[in-house]
């Protein structure tokens, strides 16, 4: 069957398409697709293995709908997939869960050390030639060790998190979910707080890990900002627009909070100016989950995925 590949991907999931004896087309464009390329691309496909940058809507799913069996996201967020059409039209869409929880709750805790220890702006300073020899207040930090970790959204990833906080540096864990998980409080001594302001009002650390929703689009806005400690950092390793990014920038250069370390922004690629300008946060490029290891392996839940639909079987991981 016919496999349209959106854009190039570690090469392991596709060598298993092949072998599985599918014909794979992967987009001759190393970038994001237009919507016309996108819809082009997908047209006569038995299966597509899209990208969060693909905005899979109504109308792309409808196009692809004569022959498209399954879309297989490479991501465990799906906010750019209409799942709701996908499920009117008969479209089976498929995550990455699981095989990215290690390498993003990585990610988050290499943002909180850096951020915390200062360690971009050190990097900085060495480059620049200022070090000019030991000083007993040089590019002053904070510790994580025994601080407040705030957890908003405790699945997978932010469940490790707290994991890593509690087992790793001994930070004492709050956490905010819709869902209460008391196995998980006894297990990490983690403490449930009923609000998301709790977490901000409280935390040294705060770290989101909630799906992009209605819901929580903006839940970082100015007025929760306001809540936290001056000496409180944001990390945010989940979807740009759940922080309301000019209002992150403002309170940085207000100095509202003490800093920020975020790796998904609010209209990507773009960035907000602002941030740019200030020293009090770090930036990375969406790459909670670039590692070598991690991205083959999404590869390859991506292709178990279609192969399992395309052979007439159950999808392994289905979204919904
Ligand atoms: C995901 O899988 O949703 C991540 O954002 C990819 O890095």
């Amino acid at each position: 069957m016919k496999i349209f590949v959106t854009r190039k991907i570690p090469s392991r999931g596709v060598e298993m398409l092949k072998v599985a004896g599918h014909e794979v087309r992967i987009s001759p464009h190393d970038r994001v697709l237009t919507k016309e390329e996108l819809v082009a691309g997908g047209i006569g496909a038995n299966a597509v293995l899209a990208q969060l940058t693909d905005k899979v809507t109504r109308d792309v799913l409808a196009a692809w709908k004569p022959t498209v069996k399954i879309v297989a996201n490479y991501a465990v967020g799906y906010d750019n997939l209409d799942v709701t059409a996908a499920k009117e039209l008969g479209i089976i869409v498929t995550n990455t869960p699981d095989v990215l929880t290690e390498t993003v709750a990585e990610h988050t805790f290499a943002l909180m050390l850096a951020i915390a220890h200062r360690v971009v702006e050190a990097d900085k300073f060495m480059r620049a030639g200022k070090y000019v020899g030991w000083e007993p207040e040089l590019l002053l930090g904070t510790d994580l060790s025994h601080k407040i970790l705030g957890v908003v959204g405790l699945g997978r990833i932010g469940s490790l998190v707290a994991h890593h906080g509690a087992q790793g540096f001994g930070m004492r864990v709050l956490y905010y979910d819709v869902k209460r998980n008391e196995n998980f409080e006894k297990e990490v001594n983690a403490e449930f707080r009923a609000s998301p302001e709790e977490i901000f009002k409280a935390a040294d650390f705060v770290s989101i890990h909630v799906p992009l929703l209605p819901t929580t689009h903006h839940l970082v806005n100015t007025e929760r900002l306001r809540m936290m400690k001056p000496t409180a950092y944001l990390v945010n390793t989940s979807r740009g627009p759940i922080v309301d990014e000019r209002a992150l920038a403002e309170a940085l250069r207000d100095k509202l909070i003490k800093g920020a370390a975020i790796d998904v922004f609010e209209n990507e690629p773009a960035m907000e100016p602002l941030l740019n300008e200030l020293d009090n946060v770090i930036v990375t490029p969406h790459i909670a989950s670039a590692t070598e290891e991690t991205r083959q392996k999404m590869g390859e839940v991506a292709a178990k995925n279609i192969i399992a639909v395309l052979s007439g079987n159950e999808p392994l991981n289905p979204i919904l």
